[in-house]
């Protein structure tokens, strides 16, 4: 167990807005327990090891989406691409079948939800979290990698959608 040492935090709205200033790429995490799809939009989605090849993201103890997606025996990383925002929205969104029309998705290996038209998928399996402050660190073992072309990402930055624009 990690000593918490009393000291001075930083300002919780400070500490958002430095935080929003990091442009991130954006992923659906999505998977399926009993035949029901589950999935919620990330942007703490990481690299975290090429060997083995691991990826890991945090989500929220709060989150109601995570109970259902937790028991998987395995994941998909939806990598959003550049045309996609509403759909990131819609993995957000609280109260509805994010899976119902126009969401486009298809059943993966092992039932596995898989949106369509996405810059790219990893699949996962479980491998290990963490509870860790008030999010839940998640690392999967990726099984499977399939890029798509066209590949523009979908960007998040001070809470705005955007596409990336190379230097050239
Ligand atoms: C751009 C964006 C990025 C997000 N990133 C995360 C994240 O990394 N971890 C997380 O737990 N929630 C994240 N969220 C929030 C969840 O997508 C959303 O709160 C959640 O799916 C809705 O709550 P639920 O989990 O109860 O369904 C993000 C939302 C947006 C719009």
């Amino acid at each position: 167990m990690t000593e918490i040492l009393p000291g001075p935090a930083v300002d919780p709205a400070r500490f958002r807005r430095v935080l929003s200033a990091h442009a991130a790429g954006v992923v659906v995490i999505t998977g399926q327990t009993e035949g029901i799809p589950a999935g919620l939009t990330a942007t703490s989605f990481s690299s975290v090891s090429l060997e083995p090849p691991l990826v890991c993201f945090y989500v929220d103890q709060n989150s109601t989406t995570w109970p259902k997606l937790k028991d998987a025996d395995q994941f998909a990383v939806n990598i959003l691409a550049g045309n996609q925002a509403e759909l990131a929205a819609r993995f957000a969104r609280p109260g509805i079948d994010r899976f119902a029309e126009p969401t486009r998705w298809r059943p993966g290996p092992l039932g596995t939800p898989l949106l369509r038209d996405t810059a790219g998928h990893l699949l996962c399996t479980p491998y290990t979290s963490l509870d860790i402050g008030d999010h839940i660190l998640v690392i999967g073992l990726v099984t499977d990698a399939l890029v798509h072309e066209p590949d523009q990402p979908l960007l998040y930055h001070r809470g705005r959608f955007g596409r990336f624009m190379p230097h050239n």
